[in-house]
């Protein structure tokens, strides 16, 4: 049997539209999906949209609109990105199908019959835009801490998770299991906030009714993060278990951006605990995308719409420059001259310029029908041995969610092979009949190399790599067993590829 792995996204709120932050968290899931997919693992892929709380009522009031309109409406627009994007998702769950909430109203009732949720009273300060509660010494001047709008205060009877109890119980996981939480800095953060003690979590509202309501006393509805975490495993089917549930959960990693870790690596491992059930593997918190140098909001009017740079560069340009271009887990700068400078010099001259050179020359030596190697001299060996090498670096690269290593690891690869066609100069060797074996060795390593690197690179940029795949004749062969020197059949035959992308003025 295939081993399982589950990657989900954050559920993405239906009050806003879908820009490049969203994008990224996706992107990277679904890369990361397909390449497990290649190397043999048993892929369950989530992501979907969180469709309650009050900030959704909020929205929906605005737009003159039930919540359930709005949703309907903006859950179109996040599913045809996805598509558009080439995400491979196995499912979408919204937070206001049946089956995820039967499983809320279940985990709920059932931390609550084990005495982890009590009645209690409520009297705090409360963000609408975080959907979240603080103290009066957590303000910053009176404002939110996290994003300095201006807080509410509510005093309410409401339901509480008993978060205090689980404070021991949450360091010692964290200490015992070292890669739980990534990158390191965050993880080093989340110990310190544990350790300035944990209080109680109110994990209901009376003030608003867009919501699950809590079963039994339906004028509180559940809180919406206890709502929308829930969603990693009703997406799975529980409560029942389903055989999906038996072989995904605990998830292998959340992919999530760093503003929402809090939530992923304190509150939903201690909900999970209370309700007796394993925690997720890894918990990785990305950076965020500034734009042009500043933060990216609607007021600024600078938010980054995916479609607009798909229409302008093209699906795998996007996918490329935003897994590139910053270390996954560190904040970057997005603007289109280091969009389209990656696009001439990464894309455009390396790859592009590569395989279009060596299936033009494949074309005109051989008619396209590929040689056979004759013996392997140092400098073919050292190619392979690079290409080989690769293999090995990106598996150890993508087991740490470092995707701008992995690509840079791919790369050298592409450059080496640049670098070998200057040095073997196949028009010199095409010249002199008595090379003619050392010029089908240098053809086929050419092409060997590549056909490695596009299937490796098919988790970033299927669409370009399953042209490029057809080219050299071994198209849907995207599997870990073709992943070995000598893959490719003399006799195979070989097209010219059209620039695999077109070069753009900056
Ligand atoms: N609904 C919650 C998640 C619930 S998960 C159980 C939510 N939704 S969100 O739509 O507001 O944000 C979703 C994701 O987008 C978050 O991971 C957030 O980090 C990410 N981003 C939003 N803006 C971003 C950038 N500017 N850059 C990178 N990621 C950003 O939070």
């Amino acid at each position: 049997m295939k081993p399982p792995f589950y990657v989900t996204t954050p559920i993405y709120y239906v009050n806003d539209v879908p820009h490049i932050g969203h994008a990224y968290t996706t992107v990277a899931a679904d890369v990361l999906a397909r390449y497990k997919r290649m190397m043999g693992f048993d892929v369950y892929f989530l992501t979907g949209s969180d469709e309650h709380g009050q900030k959704v009522e909020k929205a929906a009031i605005t737009a003159g609109e039930t919540p359930l309109e709005l949703a309907d409406r903006v859950v179109k627009r996040y599913q045809a990105l996805w598509e558009r994007l080439g995400i491979s998702n196995n499912d979408f769950i919204r937070t206001t199908q049946e089956r995820h909430k039967k499983g809320v109203s279940h985990i709920f009732t059932d931390i609550l019959n084990k005495g982890d949720i009590y009645l209690g009273e409520y009297e705090d300060w409360y963000c609408t835009p975080c959907e979240t509660f603080w103290t009066e010494t957590q303000l910053l001047e009176g404002r939110c801490p996290d994003c300095n709008r201006p807080v509410e205060k509510l005093k309410e009877e409401s339901y509480f998770f008993r978060m205090s109890k689980y404070q021991e119980q949450l360091l010692a996981h964290i200490e015992a299991n070292p890669d739980f939480i990534q990158p390191k800095s965050k993880r080093n953060e989340i110990i310190s906030f544990i350790k300035e003690g944990l209080r109680d979590l109110s994990v209901s509202r009376t003030t608003f009714s867009w919501g699950i309501p809590v079963p039994g006393n339906e004028k509180h509805i559940i809180y919406v993060w206890f709502d929308a975490l829930s969603n990693y495993m009703t997406a799975l089917g529980y409560p029942e278990n389903t055989k999906e549930f038996k072989q995904f959960w605990p998830a292998s990693v959340h992919l999530i951006g760093k503003d929402i870790l809090r939530f992923h690596a304190v509150y939903w491992p201690t909900f999970l605990m209370a309700a007796g059930l394993p925690l997720p593997e890894k918990v990785f918190a990305h950076g965020w995308w500034t734009v042009e140098g500043q933060k990216m909001s609607k007021s600024l009017q600078n938010v980054v719409e995916p479609n607009m740079l798909i229409d302008k560069y093209g699906v795998d340009v996007v996918r490329y420059f935003l897994l590139r271009e910053v270390p996954f887990g560190l904040d970057g700068d997005f603007s289109h001259t280091a969009l389209v400078q990656r696009l001439n010099s990464d894309l455009a001259n390396d790859i592009g310029n590569l395989l279009s050179r060596s299936t033009a020359m494949t074309v005109k030596y051989y008619d396209g029908i590929l040689p056979a190697p004759a013996e392997l001299q140092e400098i073919d060996l050292a190619l392979k041995k690079k290409t080989e090498d690769m293999i090995v670096n990106v598996a150890t690269h993508m087991n740490d969610l470092a995707f701008s290593k992995t690509l840079q690891s791919i790369w050298d690869v592409i450059s080496a092979g640049n670098k070998y066609i200057d040095e073997t100069a196949p028009w010199t060797l095409a010249k002199d009949p008595a090379q003619k074996d050392r010029l089908a060795t240098v053809m086929y390593c050419l092409l060997e190399s590549q056909r490695i690197i596009h299937i490796i690179l098919s988790a970033f940029l299927p669409t370009t790599t399953e042209k490029a795949l057809c080219s050299l004749g071994c198209q849907g062969k995207i599997d870990k067993d073709e992943l070995v020197w000598g893959g490719l059949q003399a006799g195979t035959t070989i097209t010219k590829t059209e620039a695999l992308f077109p070069r753009m003025e900056g």
